[in-house]
């Protein structure tokens, strides 16, 4: 399908699953034998989750969390709002926590925060866009796949009121075409 709103291919899939391959190579080297507990943030970052730990060569547990600082629109509220927490606990565990991308900073630091309150040993961030141009809190990205210039981007998870998650390449979408 063609979407005339998308004016440039940021990346193809191509590039994005060549990106993945090393971040699940990194990881595989990095936590070999202490079985993280790899936390997707819903939903945004299910696709790049998914593909990511099949790059992973090494003993892993999935978990879900739905946190969101966005409402509909393309500007952050700045509320953190939790409408599915993990299902296991994390106290002791080291985690990663997988996210499409980081703009204000604002939802990972939240998140970071109150895993290591709840008792985590470790807390590590892998995101696989950053527009750090947009940080509003400071967060550090352990793992990151391209830094991104301030553009708002759909596809490959990320989604403008709910659409374009679907496809398998990363898009600038024009703004000018959001506000009908
Ligand atoms: P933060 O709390 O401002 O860092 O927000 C991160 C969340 O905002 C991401 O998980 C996305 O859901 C959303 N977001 C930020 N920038 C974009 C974008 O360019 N396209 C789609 N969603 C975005
Ligand atoms: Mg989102």
């Amino acid at each position: 399908m063609v979407y005339n709103e998308i004016t440039k291919i940021l990346f193809t899939n191509e590039q994005i699953q060549k990106k993945v391959a090393q971040i699940g190579a990194q990881i595989t080297n990095d936590y070999r034998g202490q079985k993280p507990l790899m936390v997707c943030t819903l939903k945004g970052a299910v696709t790049f989750f998914a593909d990511l730990v099949r790059q992973i060569d090494t003993d892993v547990e999935f978990d879900f969390v739905a946190a969101s600082s966005y409402g509909n629109g393309t500007v952050s509220s700045g509320e953190l709002r939790v409408s599915k927490d993990l299902s296991s606990n994390p106290r002791g565990r080291v985690v990663i926590l997988v996210e499409d991308i980081i703009d204000t900073g604002r939802t990972l630091s939240h998140l970071k925060e109150n895993l290591l309150y709840r008792g985590a040993k470790e807390v590590k961030i892998c995101a696989f866009l950053n527009k750090p141009s947009r940080r509003v809190v400071d967060v550090e990205v352990d793992y990151c796949g391209f830094v991104i210039p301030d553009e708002f981007i759909v596809g490959y998870g990320l989604d403008y009121a709910e659409r374009y998650r679907n496809l398998d390449y990363i898009g600038v979408i024009d703004t000018n075409c959001l506000k009908d």
